[in-house]
């Protein structure tokens, strides 16, 4: 992977990316040392464990790889004196369409995540980790390699780490590429040397039945960089980043009709999508209109330029306001884009503009989930393949009037029946593009549309 330098936007705040295009930065441990590097690591070692996850639960860190769940919380599920061996798993297989930040900080940054790691488990008594890292990252996987050597030299991996008397390992695991293996139970089950069929919750919630059947704690890579930082300003500093409930910075990964496609990160809930498009991103193509926009990975529902949502937002005086707000308005947090009817995800936004056509982009989309579920479940197995099915067979000129309501019904019949979120993830999209843009599917039918003219997914090159 090439890189770009770049000069961060003005209205970024880096913590995470701070050495992210830094001039003169490498990825080796010196750059790193020059840096401040491993400090925080000495601090939290003068630390107790259970205080280190009580400053991550007071900093109010939520998962940076798509459920947003709340890291301290995650972690106070272990047991203290387990007695089983509890494992740390980083998951660094960054597989949801639109998200490019965990490469970077792998690539450039990776002691950050290292230290990171280490920290983290410590703090919950992890002896043993690993980094899963997806297949296509060959070169990523060889700079963690020579960080992890550069790492283990300097005693902060291996026995009795820096002479506190913990013992810590952490080793790559190469995925073969699969989406599914992103998921935290299909994860697991590949690490463990099988197919990656995720596992049914309950009971196999990771942190109480995980990696061979042990408590298992399994993070993102940009949730596992944020603990240094929470180690060096202290929870409730970090917490201060932010909104209530919706603290740090989110690396959000802009791909689409911008000028200015790229990361960005930026302090949760400071700006609006509005803001996000037209100011970070320097807006538009020119002359065009915004149509639509996934703002959190291709299975976030679709938002649609125009609709209207209610905000509530807590007051000063603790009470609760409601607001209508457009999709432009809303800020880029957590709680926001779920109050939209959408959700933040893995932070990648994609904008598409008024030259887009809804039915391209959402078989395009489908055409990723067909060939990406692993096929447990019935529902989701041949229900993202239909729906591939109908969206090709639209574009390709064989639309019926049927067609939005057989889409809404297929999607309708995976969510909520599968064994993982994939189920929802394949779903949702339908769900969404065809309830939100229904005009547009419907109108295809009436078209009479030539076989393959509706290739390209530009709605102007079409008859
Ligand atoms: C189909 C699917 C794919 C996923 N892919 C990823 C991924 O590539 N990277 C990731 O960090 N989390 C992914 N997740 C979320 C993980 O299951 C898990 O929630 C996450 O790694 C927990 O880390 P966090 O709490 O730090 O976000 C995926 C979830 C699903 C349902
Ligand atoms: S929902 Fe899909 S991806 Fe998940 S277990 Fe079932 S078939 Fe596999």
């Amino acid at each position: 992977m090439g890189t770009v330098i770049r000069t961060p936007h003005p209205r970024e705040k880096r913590i995470i990316f701070k050495n992210i295009d830094r001039p003169g930065y490498t990825p080796g441990i010196d750059s790193y040392f020059a840096d401040g590097g491993y400090e925080e690591l000495r601090k939290a070692f003068t630390m107790k464990p259970q205080d280190i996850v009580a400053e991550v639960k007071a900093s109010g860190l939520r998962g940076r790889g798509g459920a947003g769940f709340p890291c301290g919380a995650k972690w106070g599920f272990i047991r203290p004196g387990e007695t089983k061996p509890v494992y740390l798993i980083c998951n660094a297989d960054e597989s949801e369409p639109g998200t490019f930040k965990d490469r970077y900080i792998i690539h450039q940054d990776p002691h950050q995540l290292l230290e990171g790691m280490i920290i983290s488990c410590y703090a919950v008594n992890a002896r043993l980790a690993y980094i899963y890292i997806r297949g296509e990252f060959p070169l990523g996987a060889k700079i963690l390699e020579r960080a992890l050597a550069e790492a283990r030299a300097h005693g902060f991996l291996g026995k009795n780490v820096l002479g506190t008397g913990f013992d810590l390992e952490i080793y790559i695991f190469r995925g073969a590429g699969a989406y599914i293996c992103g998921e935290e139970t299909g994860l697991i089950e590949s690490l463990e040397g099988k197919r990656p069929y995720p596992r049914i919750k309950p009971p196999y919630f990771p942190a109480a039945l995980g990696l061979y059947m042990a408590p298992t704690i399994v993070n993102n890579v940009e949730t596992l960089c944020n603990v240094k930082h929470i180690i060096r300003m202290g929870g409730a500093e970090y917490a201060r980043i932010g909104r209530p409930n919706n603290t740090g910075t989110r690396v959000l990964c802009v791909s689409g009709d911008v000028q200015k496609p790229g990361y960005y990160e930026l302090e949760v809930g400071a700006i609006t999508l509005g803001e996000l498009i037209h100011d970070v991103c320097s807006g538009l193509k020119p002359g065009r209109k915004l149509k639509a926009v996934i703002p959190g990975g291709s299975s976030a529902k679709v938002l649609r330029a125009g609709e209207r949502y209610k905000l509530k937002t807590k007051q000063p005086d603790g009470s609760m306001a409601e607001r209508e707000i457009g999709i432009e308005e809303v800020p880029m947090d957590f709680d926001s884009l779920a109050a939209a009817g959408s959700m933040a995800g893995s932070g990648g936004v994609i904008v598409m503009d008024d030259s887009r056509d809804m039915v391209w982009a959402l078989n395009n989309i489908n055409e990723f989930y067909a060939h990406e579920s692993c096929g447990q479940c019935t529902p989701c197995r041949e229900g993202s393949l239909w729906m591939k099915k109908l969206t090709a067979r639209m574009l390709d000129g064989g639309a019926v009037p049927a067609d939005p309501d057989t889409l809404k019904s297929v999607a309708d019949n995976i969510a909520g029946r599968t064994i993982c979120a994939f189920g929802e993830a394949c779903a949702w999209p339908t769900q969404s593009f065809v309830a939100k843009f229904r005009d547009e599917f419907a109108g295809y039918a009436a078209r009479n549309v030539p076989a393959g003219g509706h290739g390209n997914g530009n709605a102007e090159s079409q008859p």
